[in-house]
């Protein structure tokens, strides 16, 4: 096909292919152990794709209903009420989604025009900051400073303005592995109250939290739930990242505005799988306690077995991710020593500077731990070696 031959103004100059993308191809033309994309190498439950098989041959095969099937929408609504002692109306509150990243592009959509300014943690989910941009909003960066990647209240008072219209937090937090707590909440409650800001909360990893620690969720903090979009996706719970279902909340007036979106930015999602994620979360409450002694067991064994190499940590509070330190081993930029870690090691990770609108470089790089444990055995007794 010959190029278009007209000039193109790209809407996003500056973005090119996701580190995943990039570091998955890498990982597959090196034969190297793959921890850097963050997907499950075990499939999710029998039951969940014994049920999408049931509703297929059984004619679920049309148009869902644009918020998503009600009985999958009355589930979310009582696991929320369940865990989070907070009540939606399923059929006011409540939107399935097209996984997490379409819930958060909808809802900036939705709520963002020409010059609002969003406040973004650093470093950031790499779908924030593009959504913004498209909106014609500007990206307000906070650095959260290693080692703990915490956020300082105080600089983020500074940064919030007239202008200000929106904030994204992520908790657990990819790529960090680190939680909010119930003071950042108080912070946040804080921060906003008497503004219009609305909060886009990314909580995706609800249910991936370790060490006995609750995951603050903004559902529980009713001054909050009233300004906030809450994200979640059913990939990260249900070990089924390529179904890309998951579902947002919120108040009725905001839920309407995405709304509004949503239905001409994708109108309803897989109609056979909502039906079987309802029919499997009604069935597996205990499921969500499982899912974080699953992958607390997994961070510990990775965590153990790295023991004894130059790579240094602070174990995952939450979230499949375990940052590791290089500092003693090279001098070599991250996304140098990425690279060279695939090639010579067979071990493929992401750095942590590709999530810094600056780049900033503290040597950590990111390894998933959501792989069978054979795996996790052989990266680490490789990166032993390094
Ligand atoms: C923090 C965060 N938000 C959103 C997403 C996207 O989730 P989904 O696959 O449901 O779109 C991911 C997936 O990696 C994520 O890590």
């Amino acid at each position: 096909m010959p190029k278009f031959p007209g000039i193109i103004h790209s809407k996003l100059p500056d973005t090119g292919t996701t580190i995943f993308t990039v570091m998955t191809k890498l990982a597959n033309e090196e034969k190297a152990i793959n921890l850097s994309q963050g997907f499950p190498d075990f499939d999710c439950p029998d039951k969940i794709k014994e049920r999408t098989n049931h509703y297929m041959s059984n004619g679920y095969n049309q148009y869902a209903p644009m918020q998503g099937v009600p009985k999958l929408r009355e589930a979310i609504a009582d696991k929320v009420e369940r865990l989070y002692s907070a009540q939606y109306d399923p059929d006011t509150e409540i939107n399935v989604t097209a996984g997490a990243t379409q819930a958060i592009y909808t809802a900036l959509t939705a709520m963002i025009r020409e010059g609002d300014e969003v406040i973004v943690f650093e470093p950031a989910y790499d779908s924030y900051v593009p959504a913004i941009e498209l909106c014609g909003g500007i990206p307000i960066f906070v650095q959260l400073k290693a080692p703990d990647y915490h956020i300082n209240w105080k600089e983020v008072q500074k940064l919030v303005s007239r202008r200000t219209k929106a904030i994204i937090i992520n908790t657990p937090h990819n790529p960090t592995g680190s939680i909010m707590n119930a003071g950042d909440m108080q912070q946040l409650e804080k921060l906003t109250k008497g503004t219009d800001i609305v909060i886009i909360s990314d909580e995706v990893y609800e249910h991936i939290i370790f060490d006995g620690y609750e995951h603050q969720s903004i559902a529980r903090y009713p001054k909050l739930a009233e300004r906030s979009f809450v994200v979640s996706s059913f990939g990260k719970t249900f070990h089924n990242t390529g179904w890309k279902i998951g579902y947002i909340l919120a108040p009725q007036n905001l839920m309407e505005e995405f709304r509004k979106v949503h239905q001409f930015n994708v109108f309803t999602v897989n109609n056979p799988m909502q039906h079987a994620i309802a029919d499997f979360m009604n069935d597996s409450f205990h499921w969500y306690a499982d899912l974080a002694k699953f992958y607390q067991e997994k961070r510990d064994f990775f965590n153990k077995c790295i023991e004894g190499s130059r790579f240094t940590f602070t174990p995952s509070a939450g979230t499949y991710f375990q940052l590791l330190r290089y500092k003693d081993i090279s001098d070599e930029k991250d996304t140098d020593f990425v690279v060279r870690l695939t090639k010579e090691t067979k071990v493929a990770s992401i750095p942590i500077s590709v999530f810094y609108h600056e780049g900033i470089d503290d040597k950590f790089i990111r390894f998933c731990f959501c792989k069978g444990y054979e795996t996790l055995e052989q990266a680490a007794e490789l990166l032993r070696k390094v």
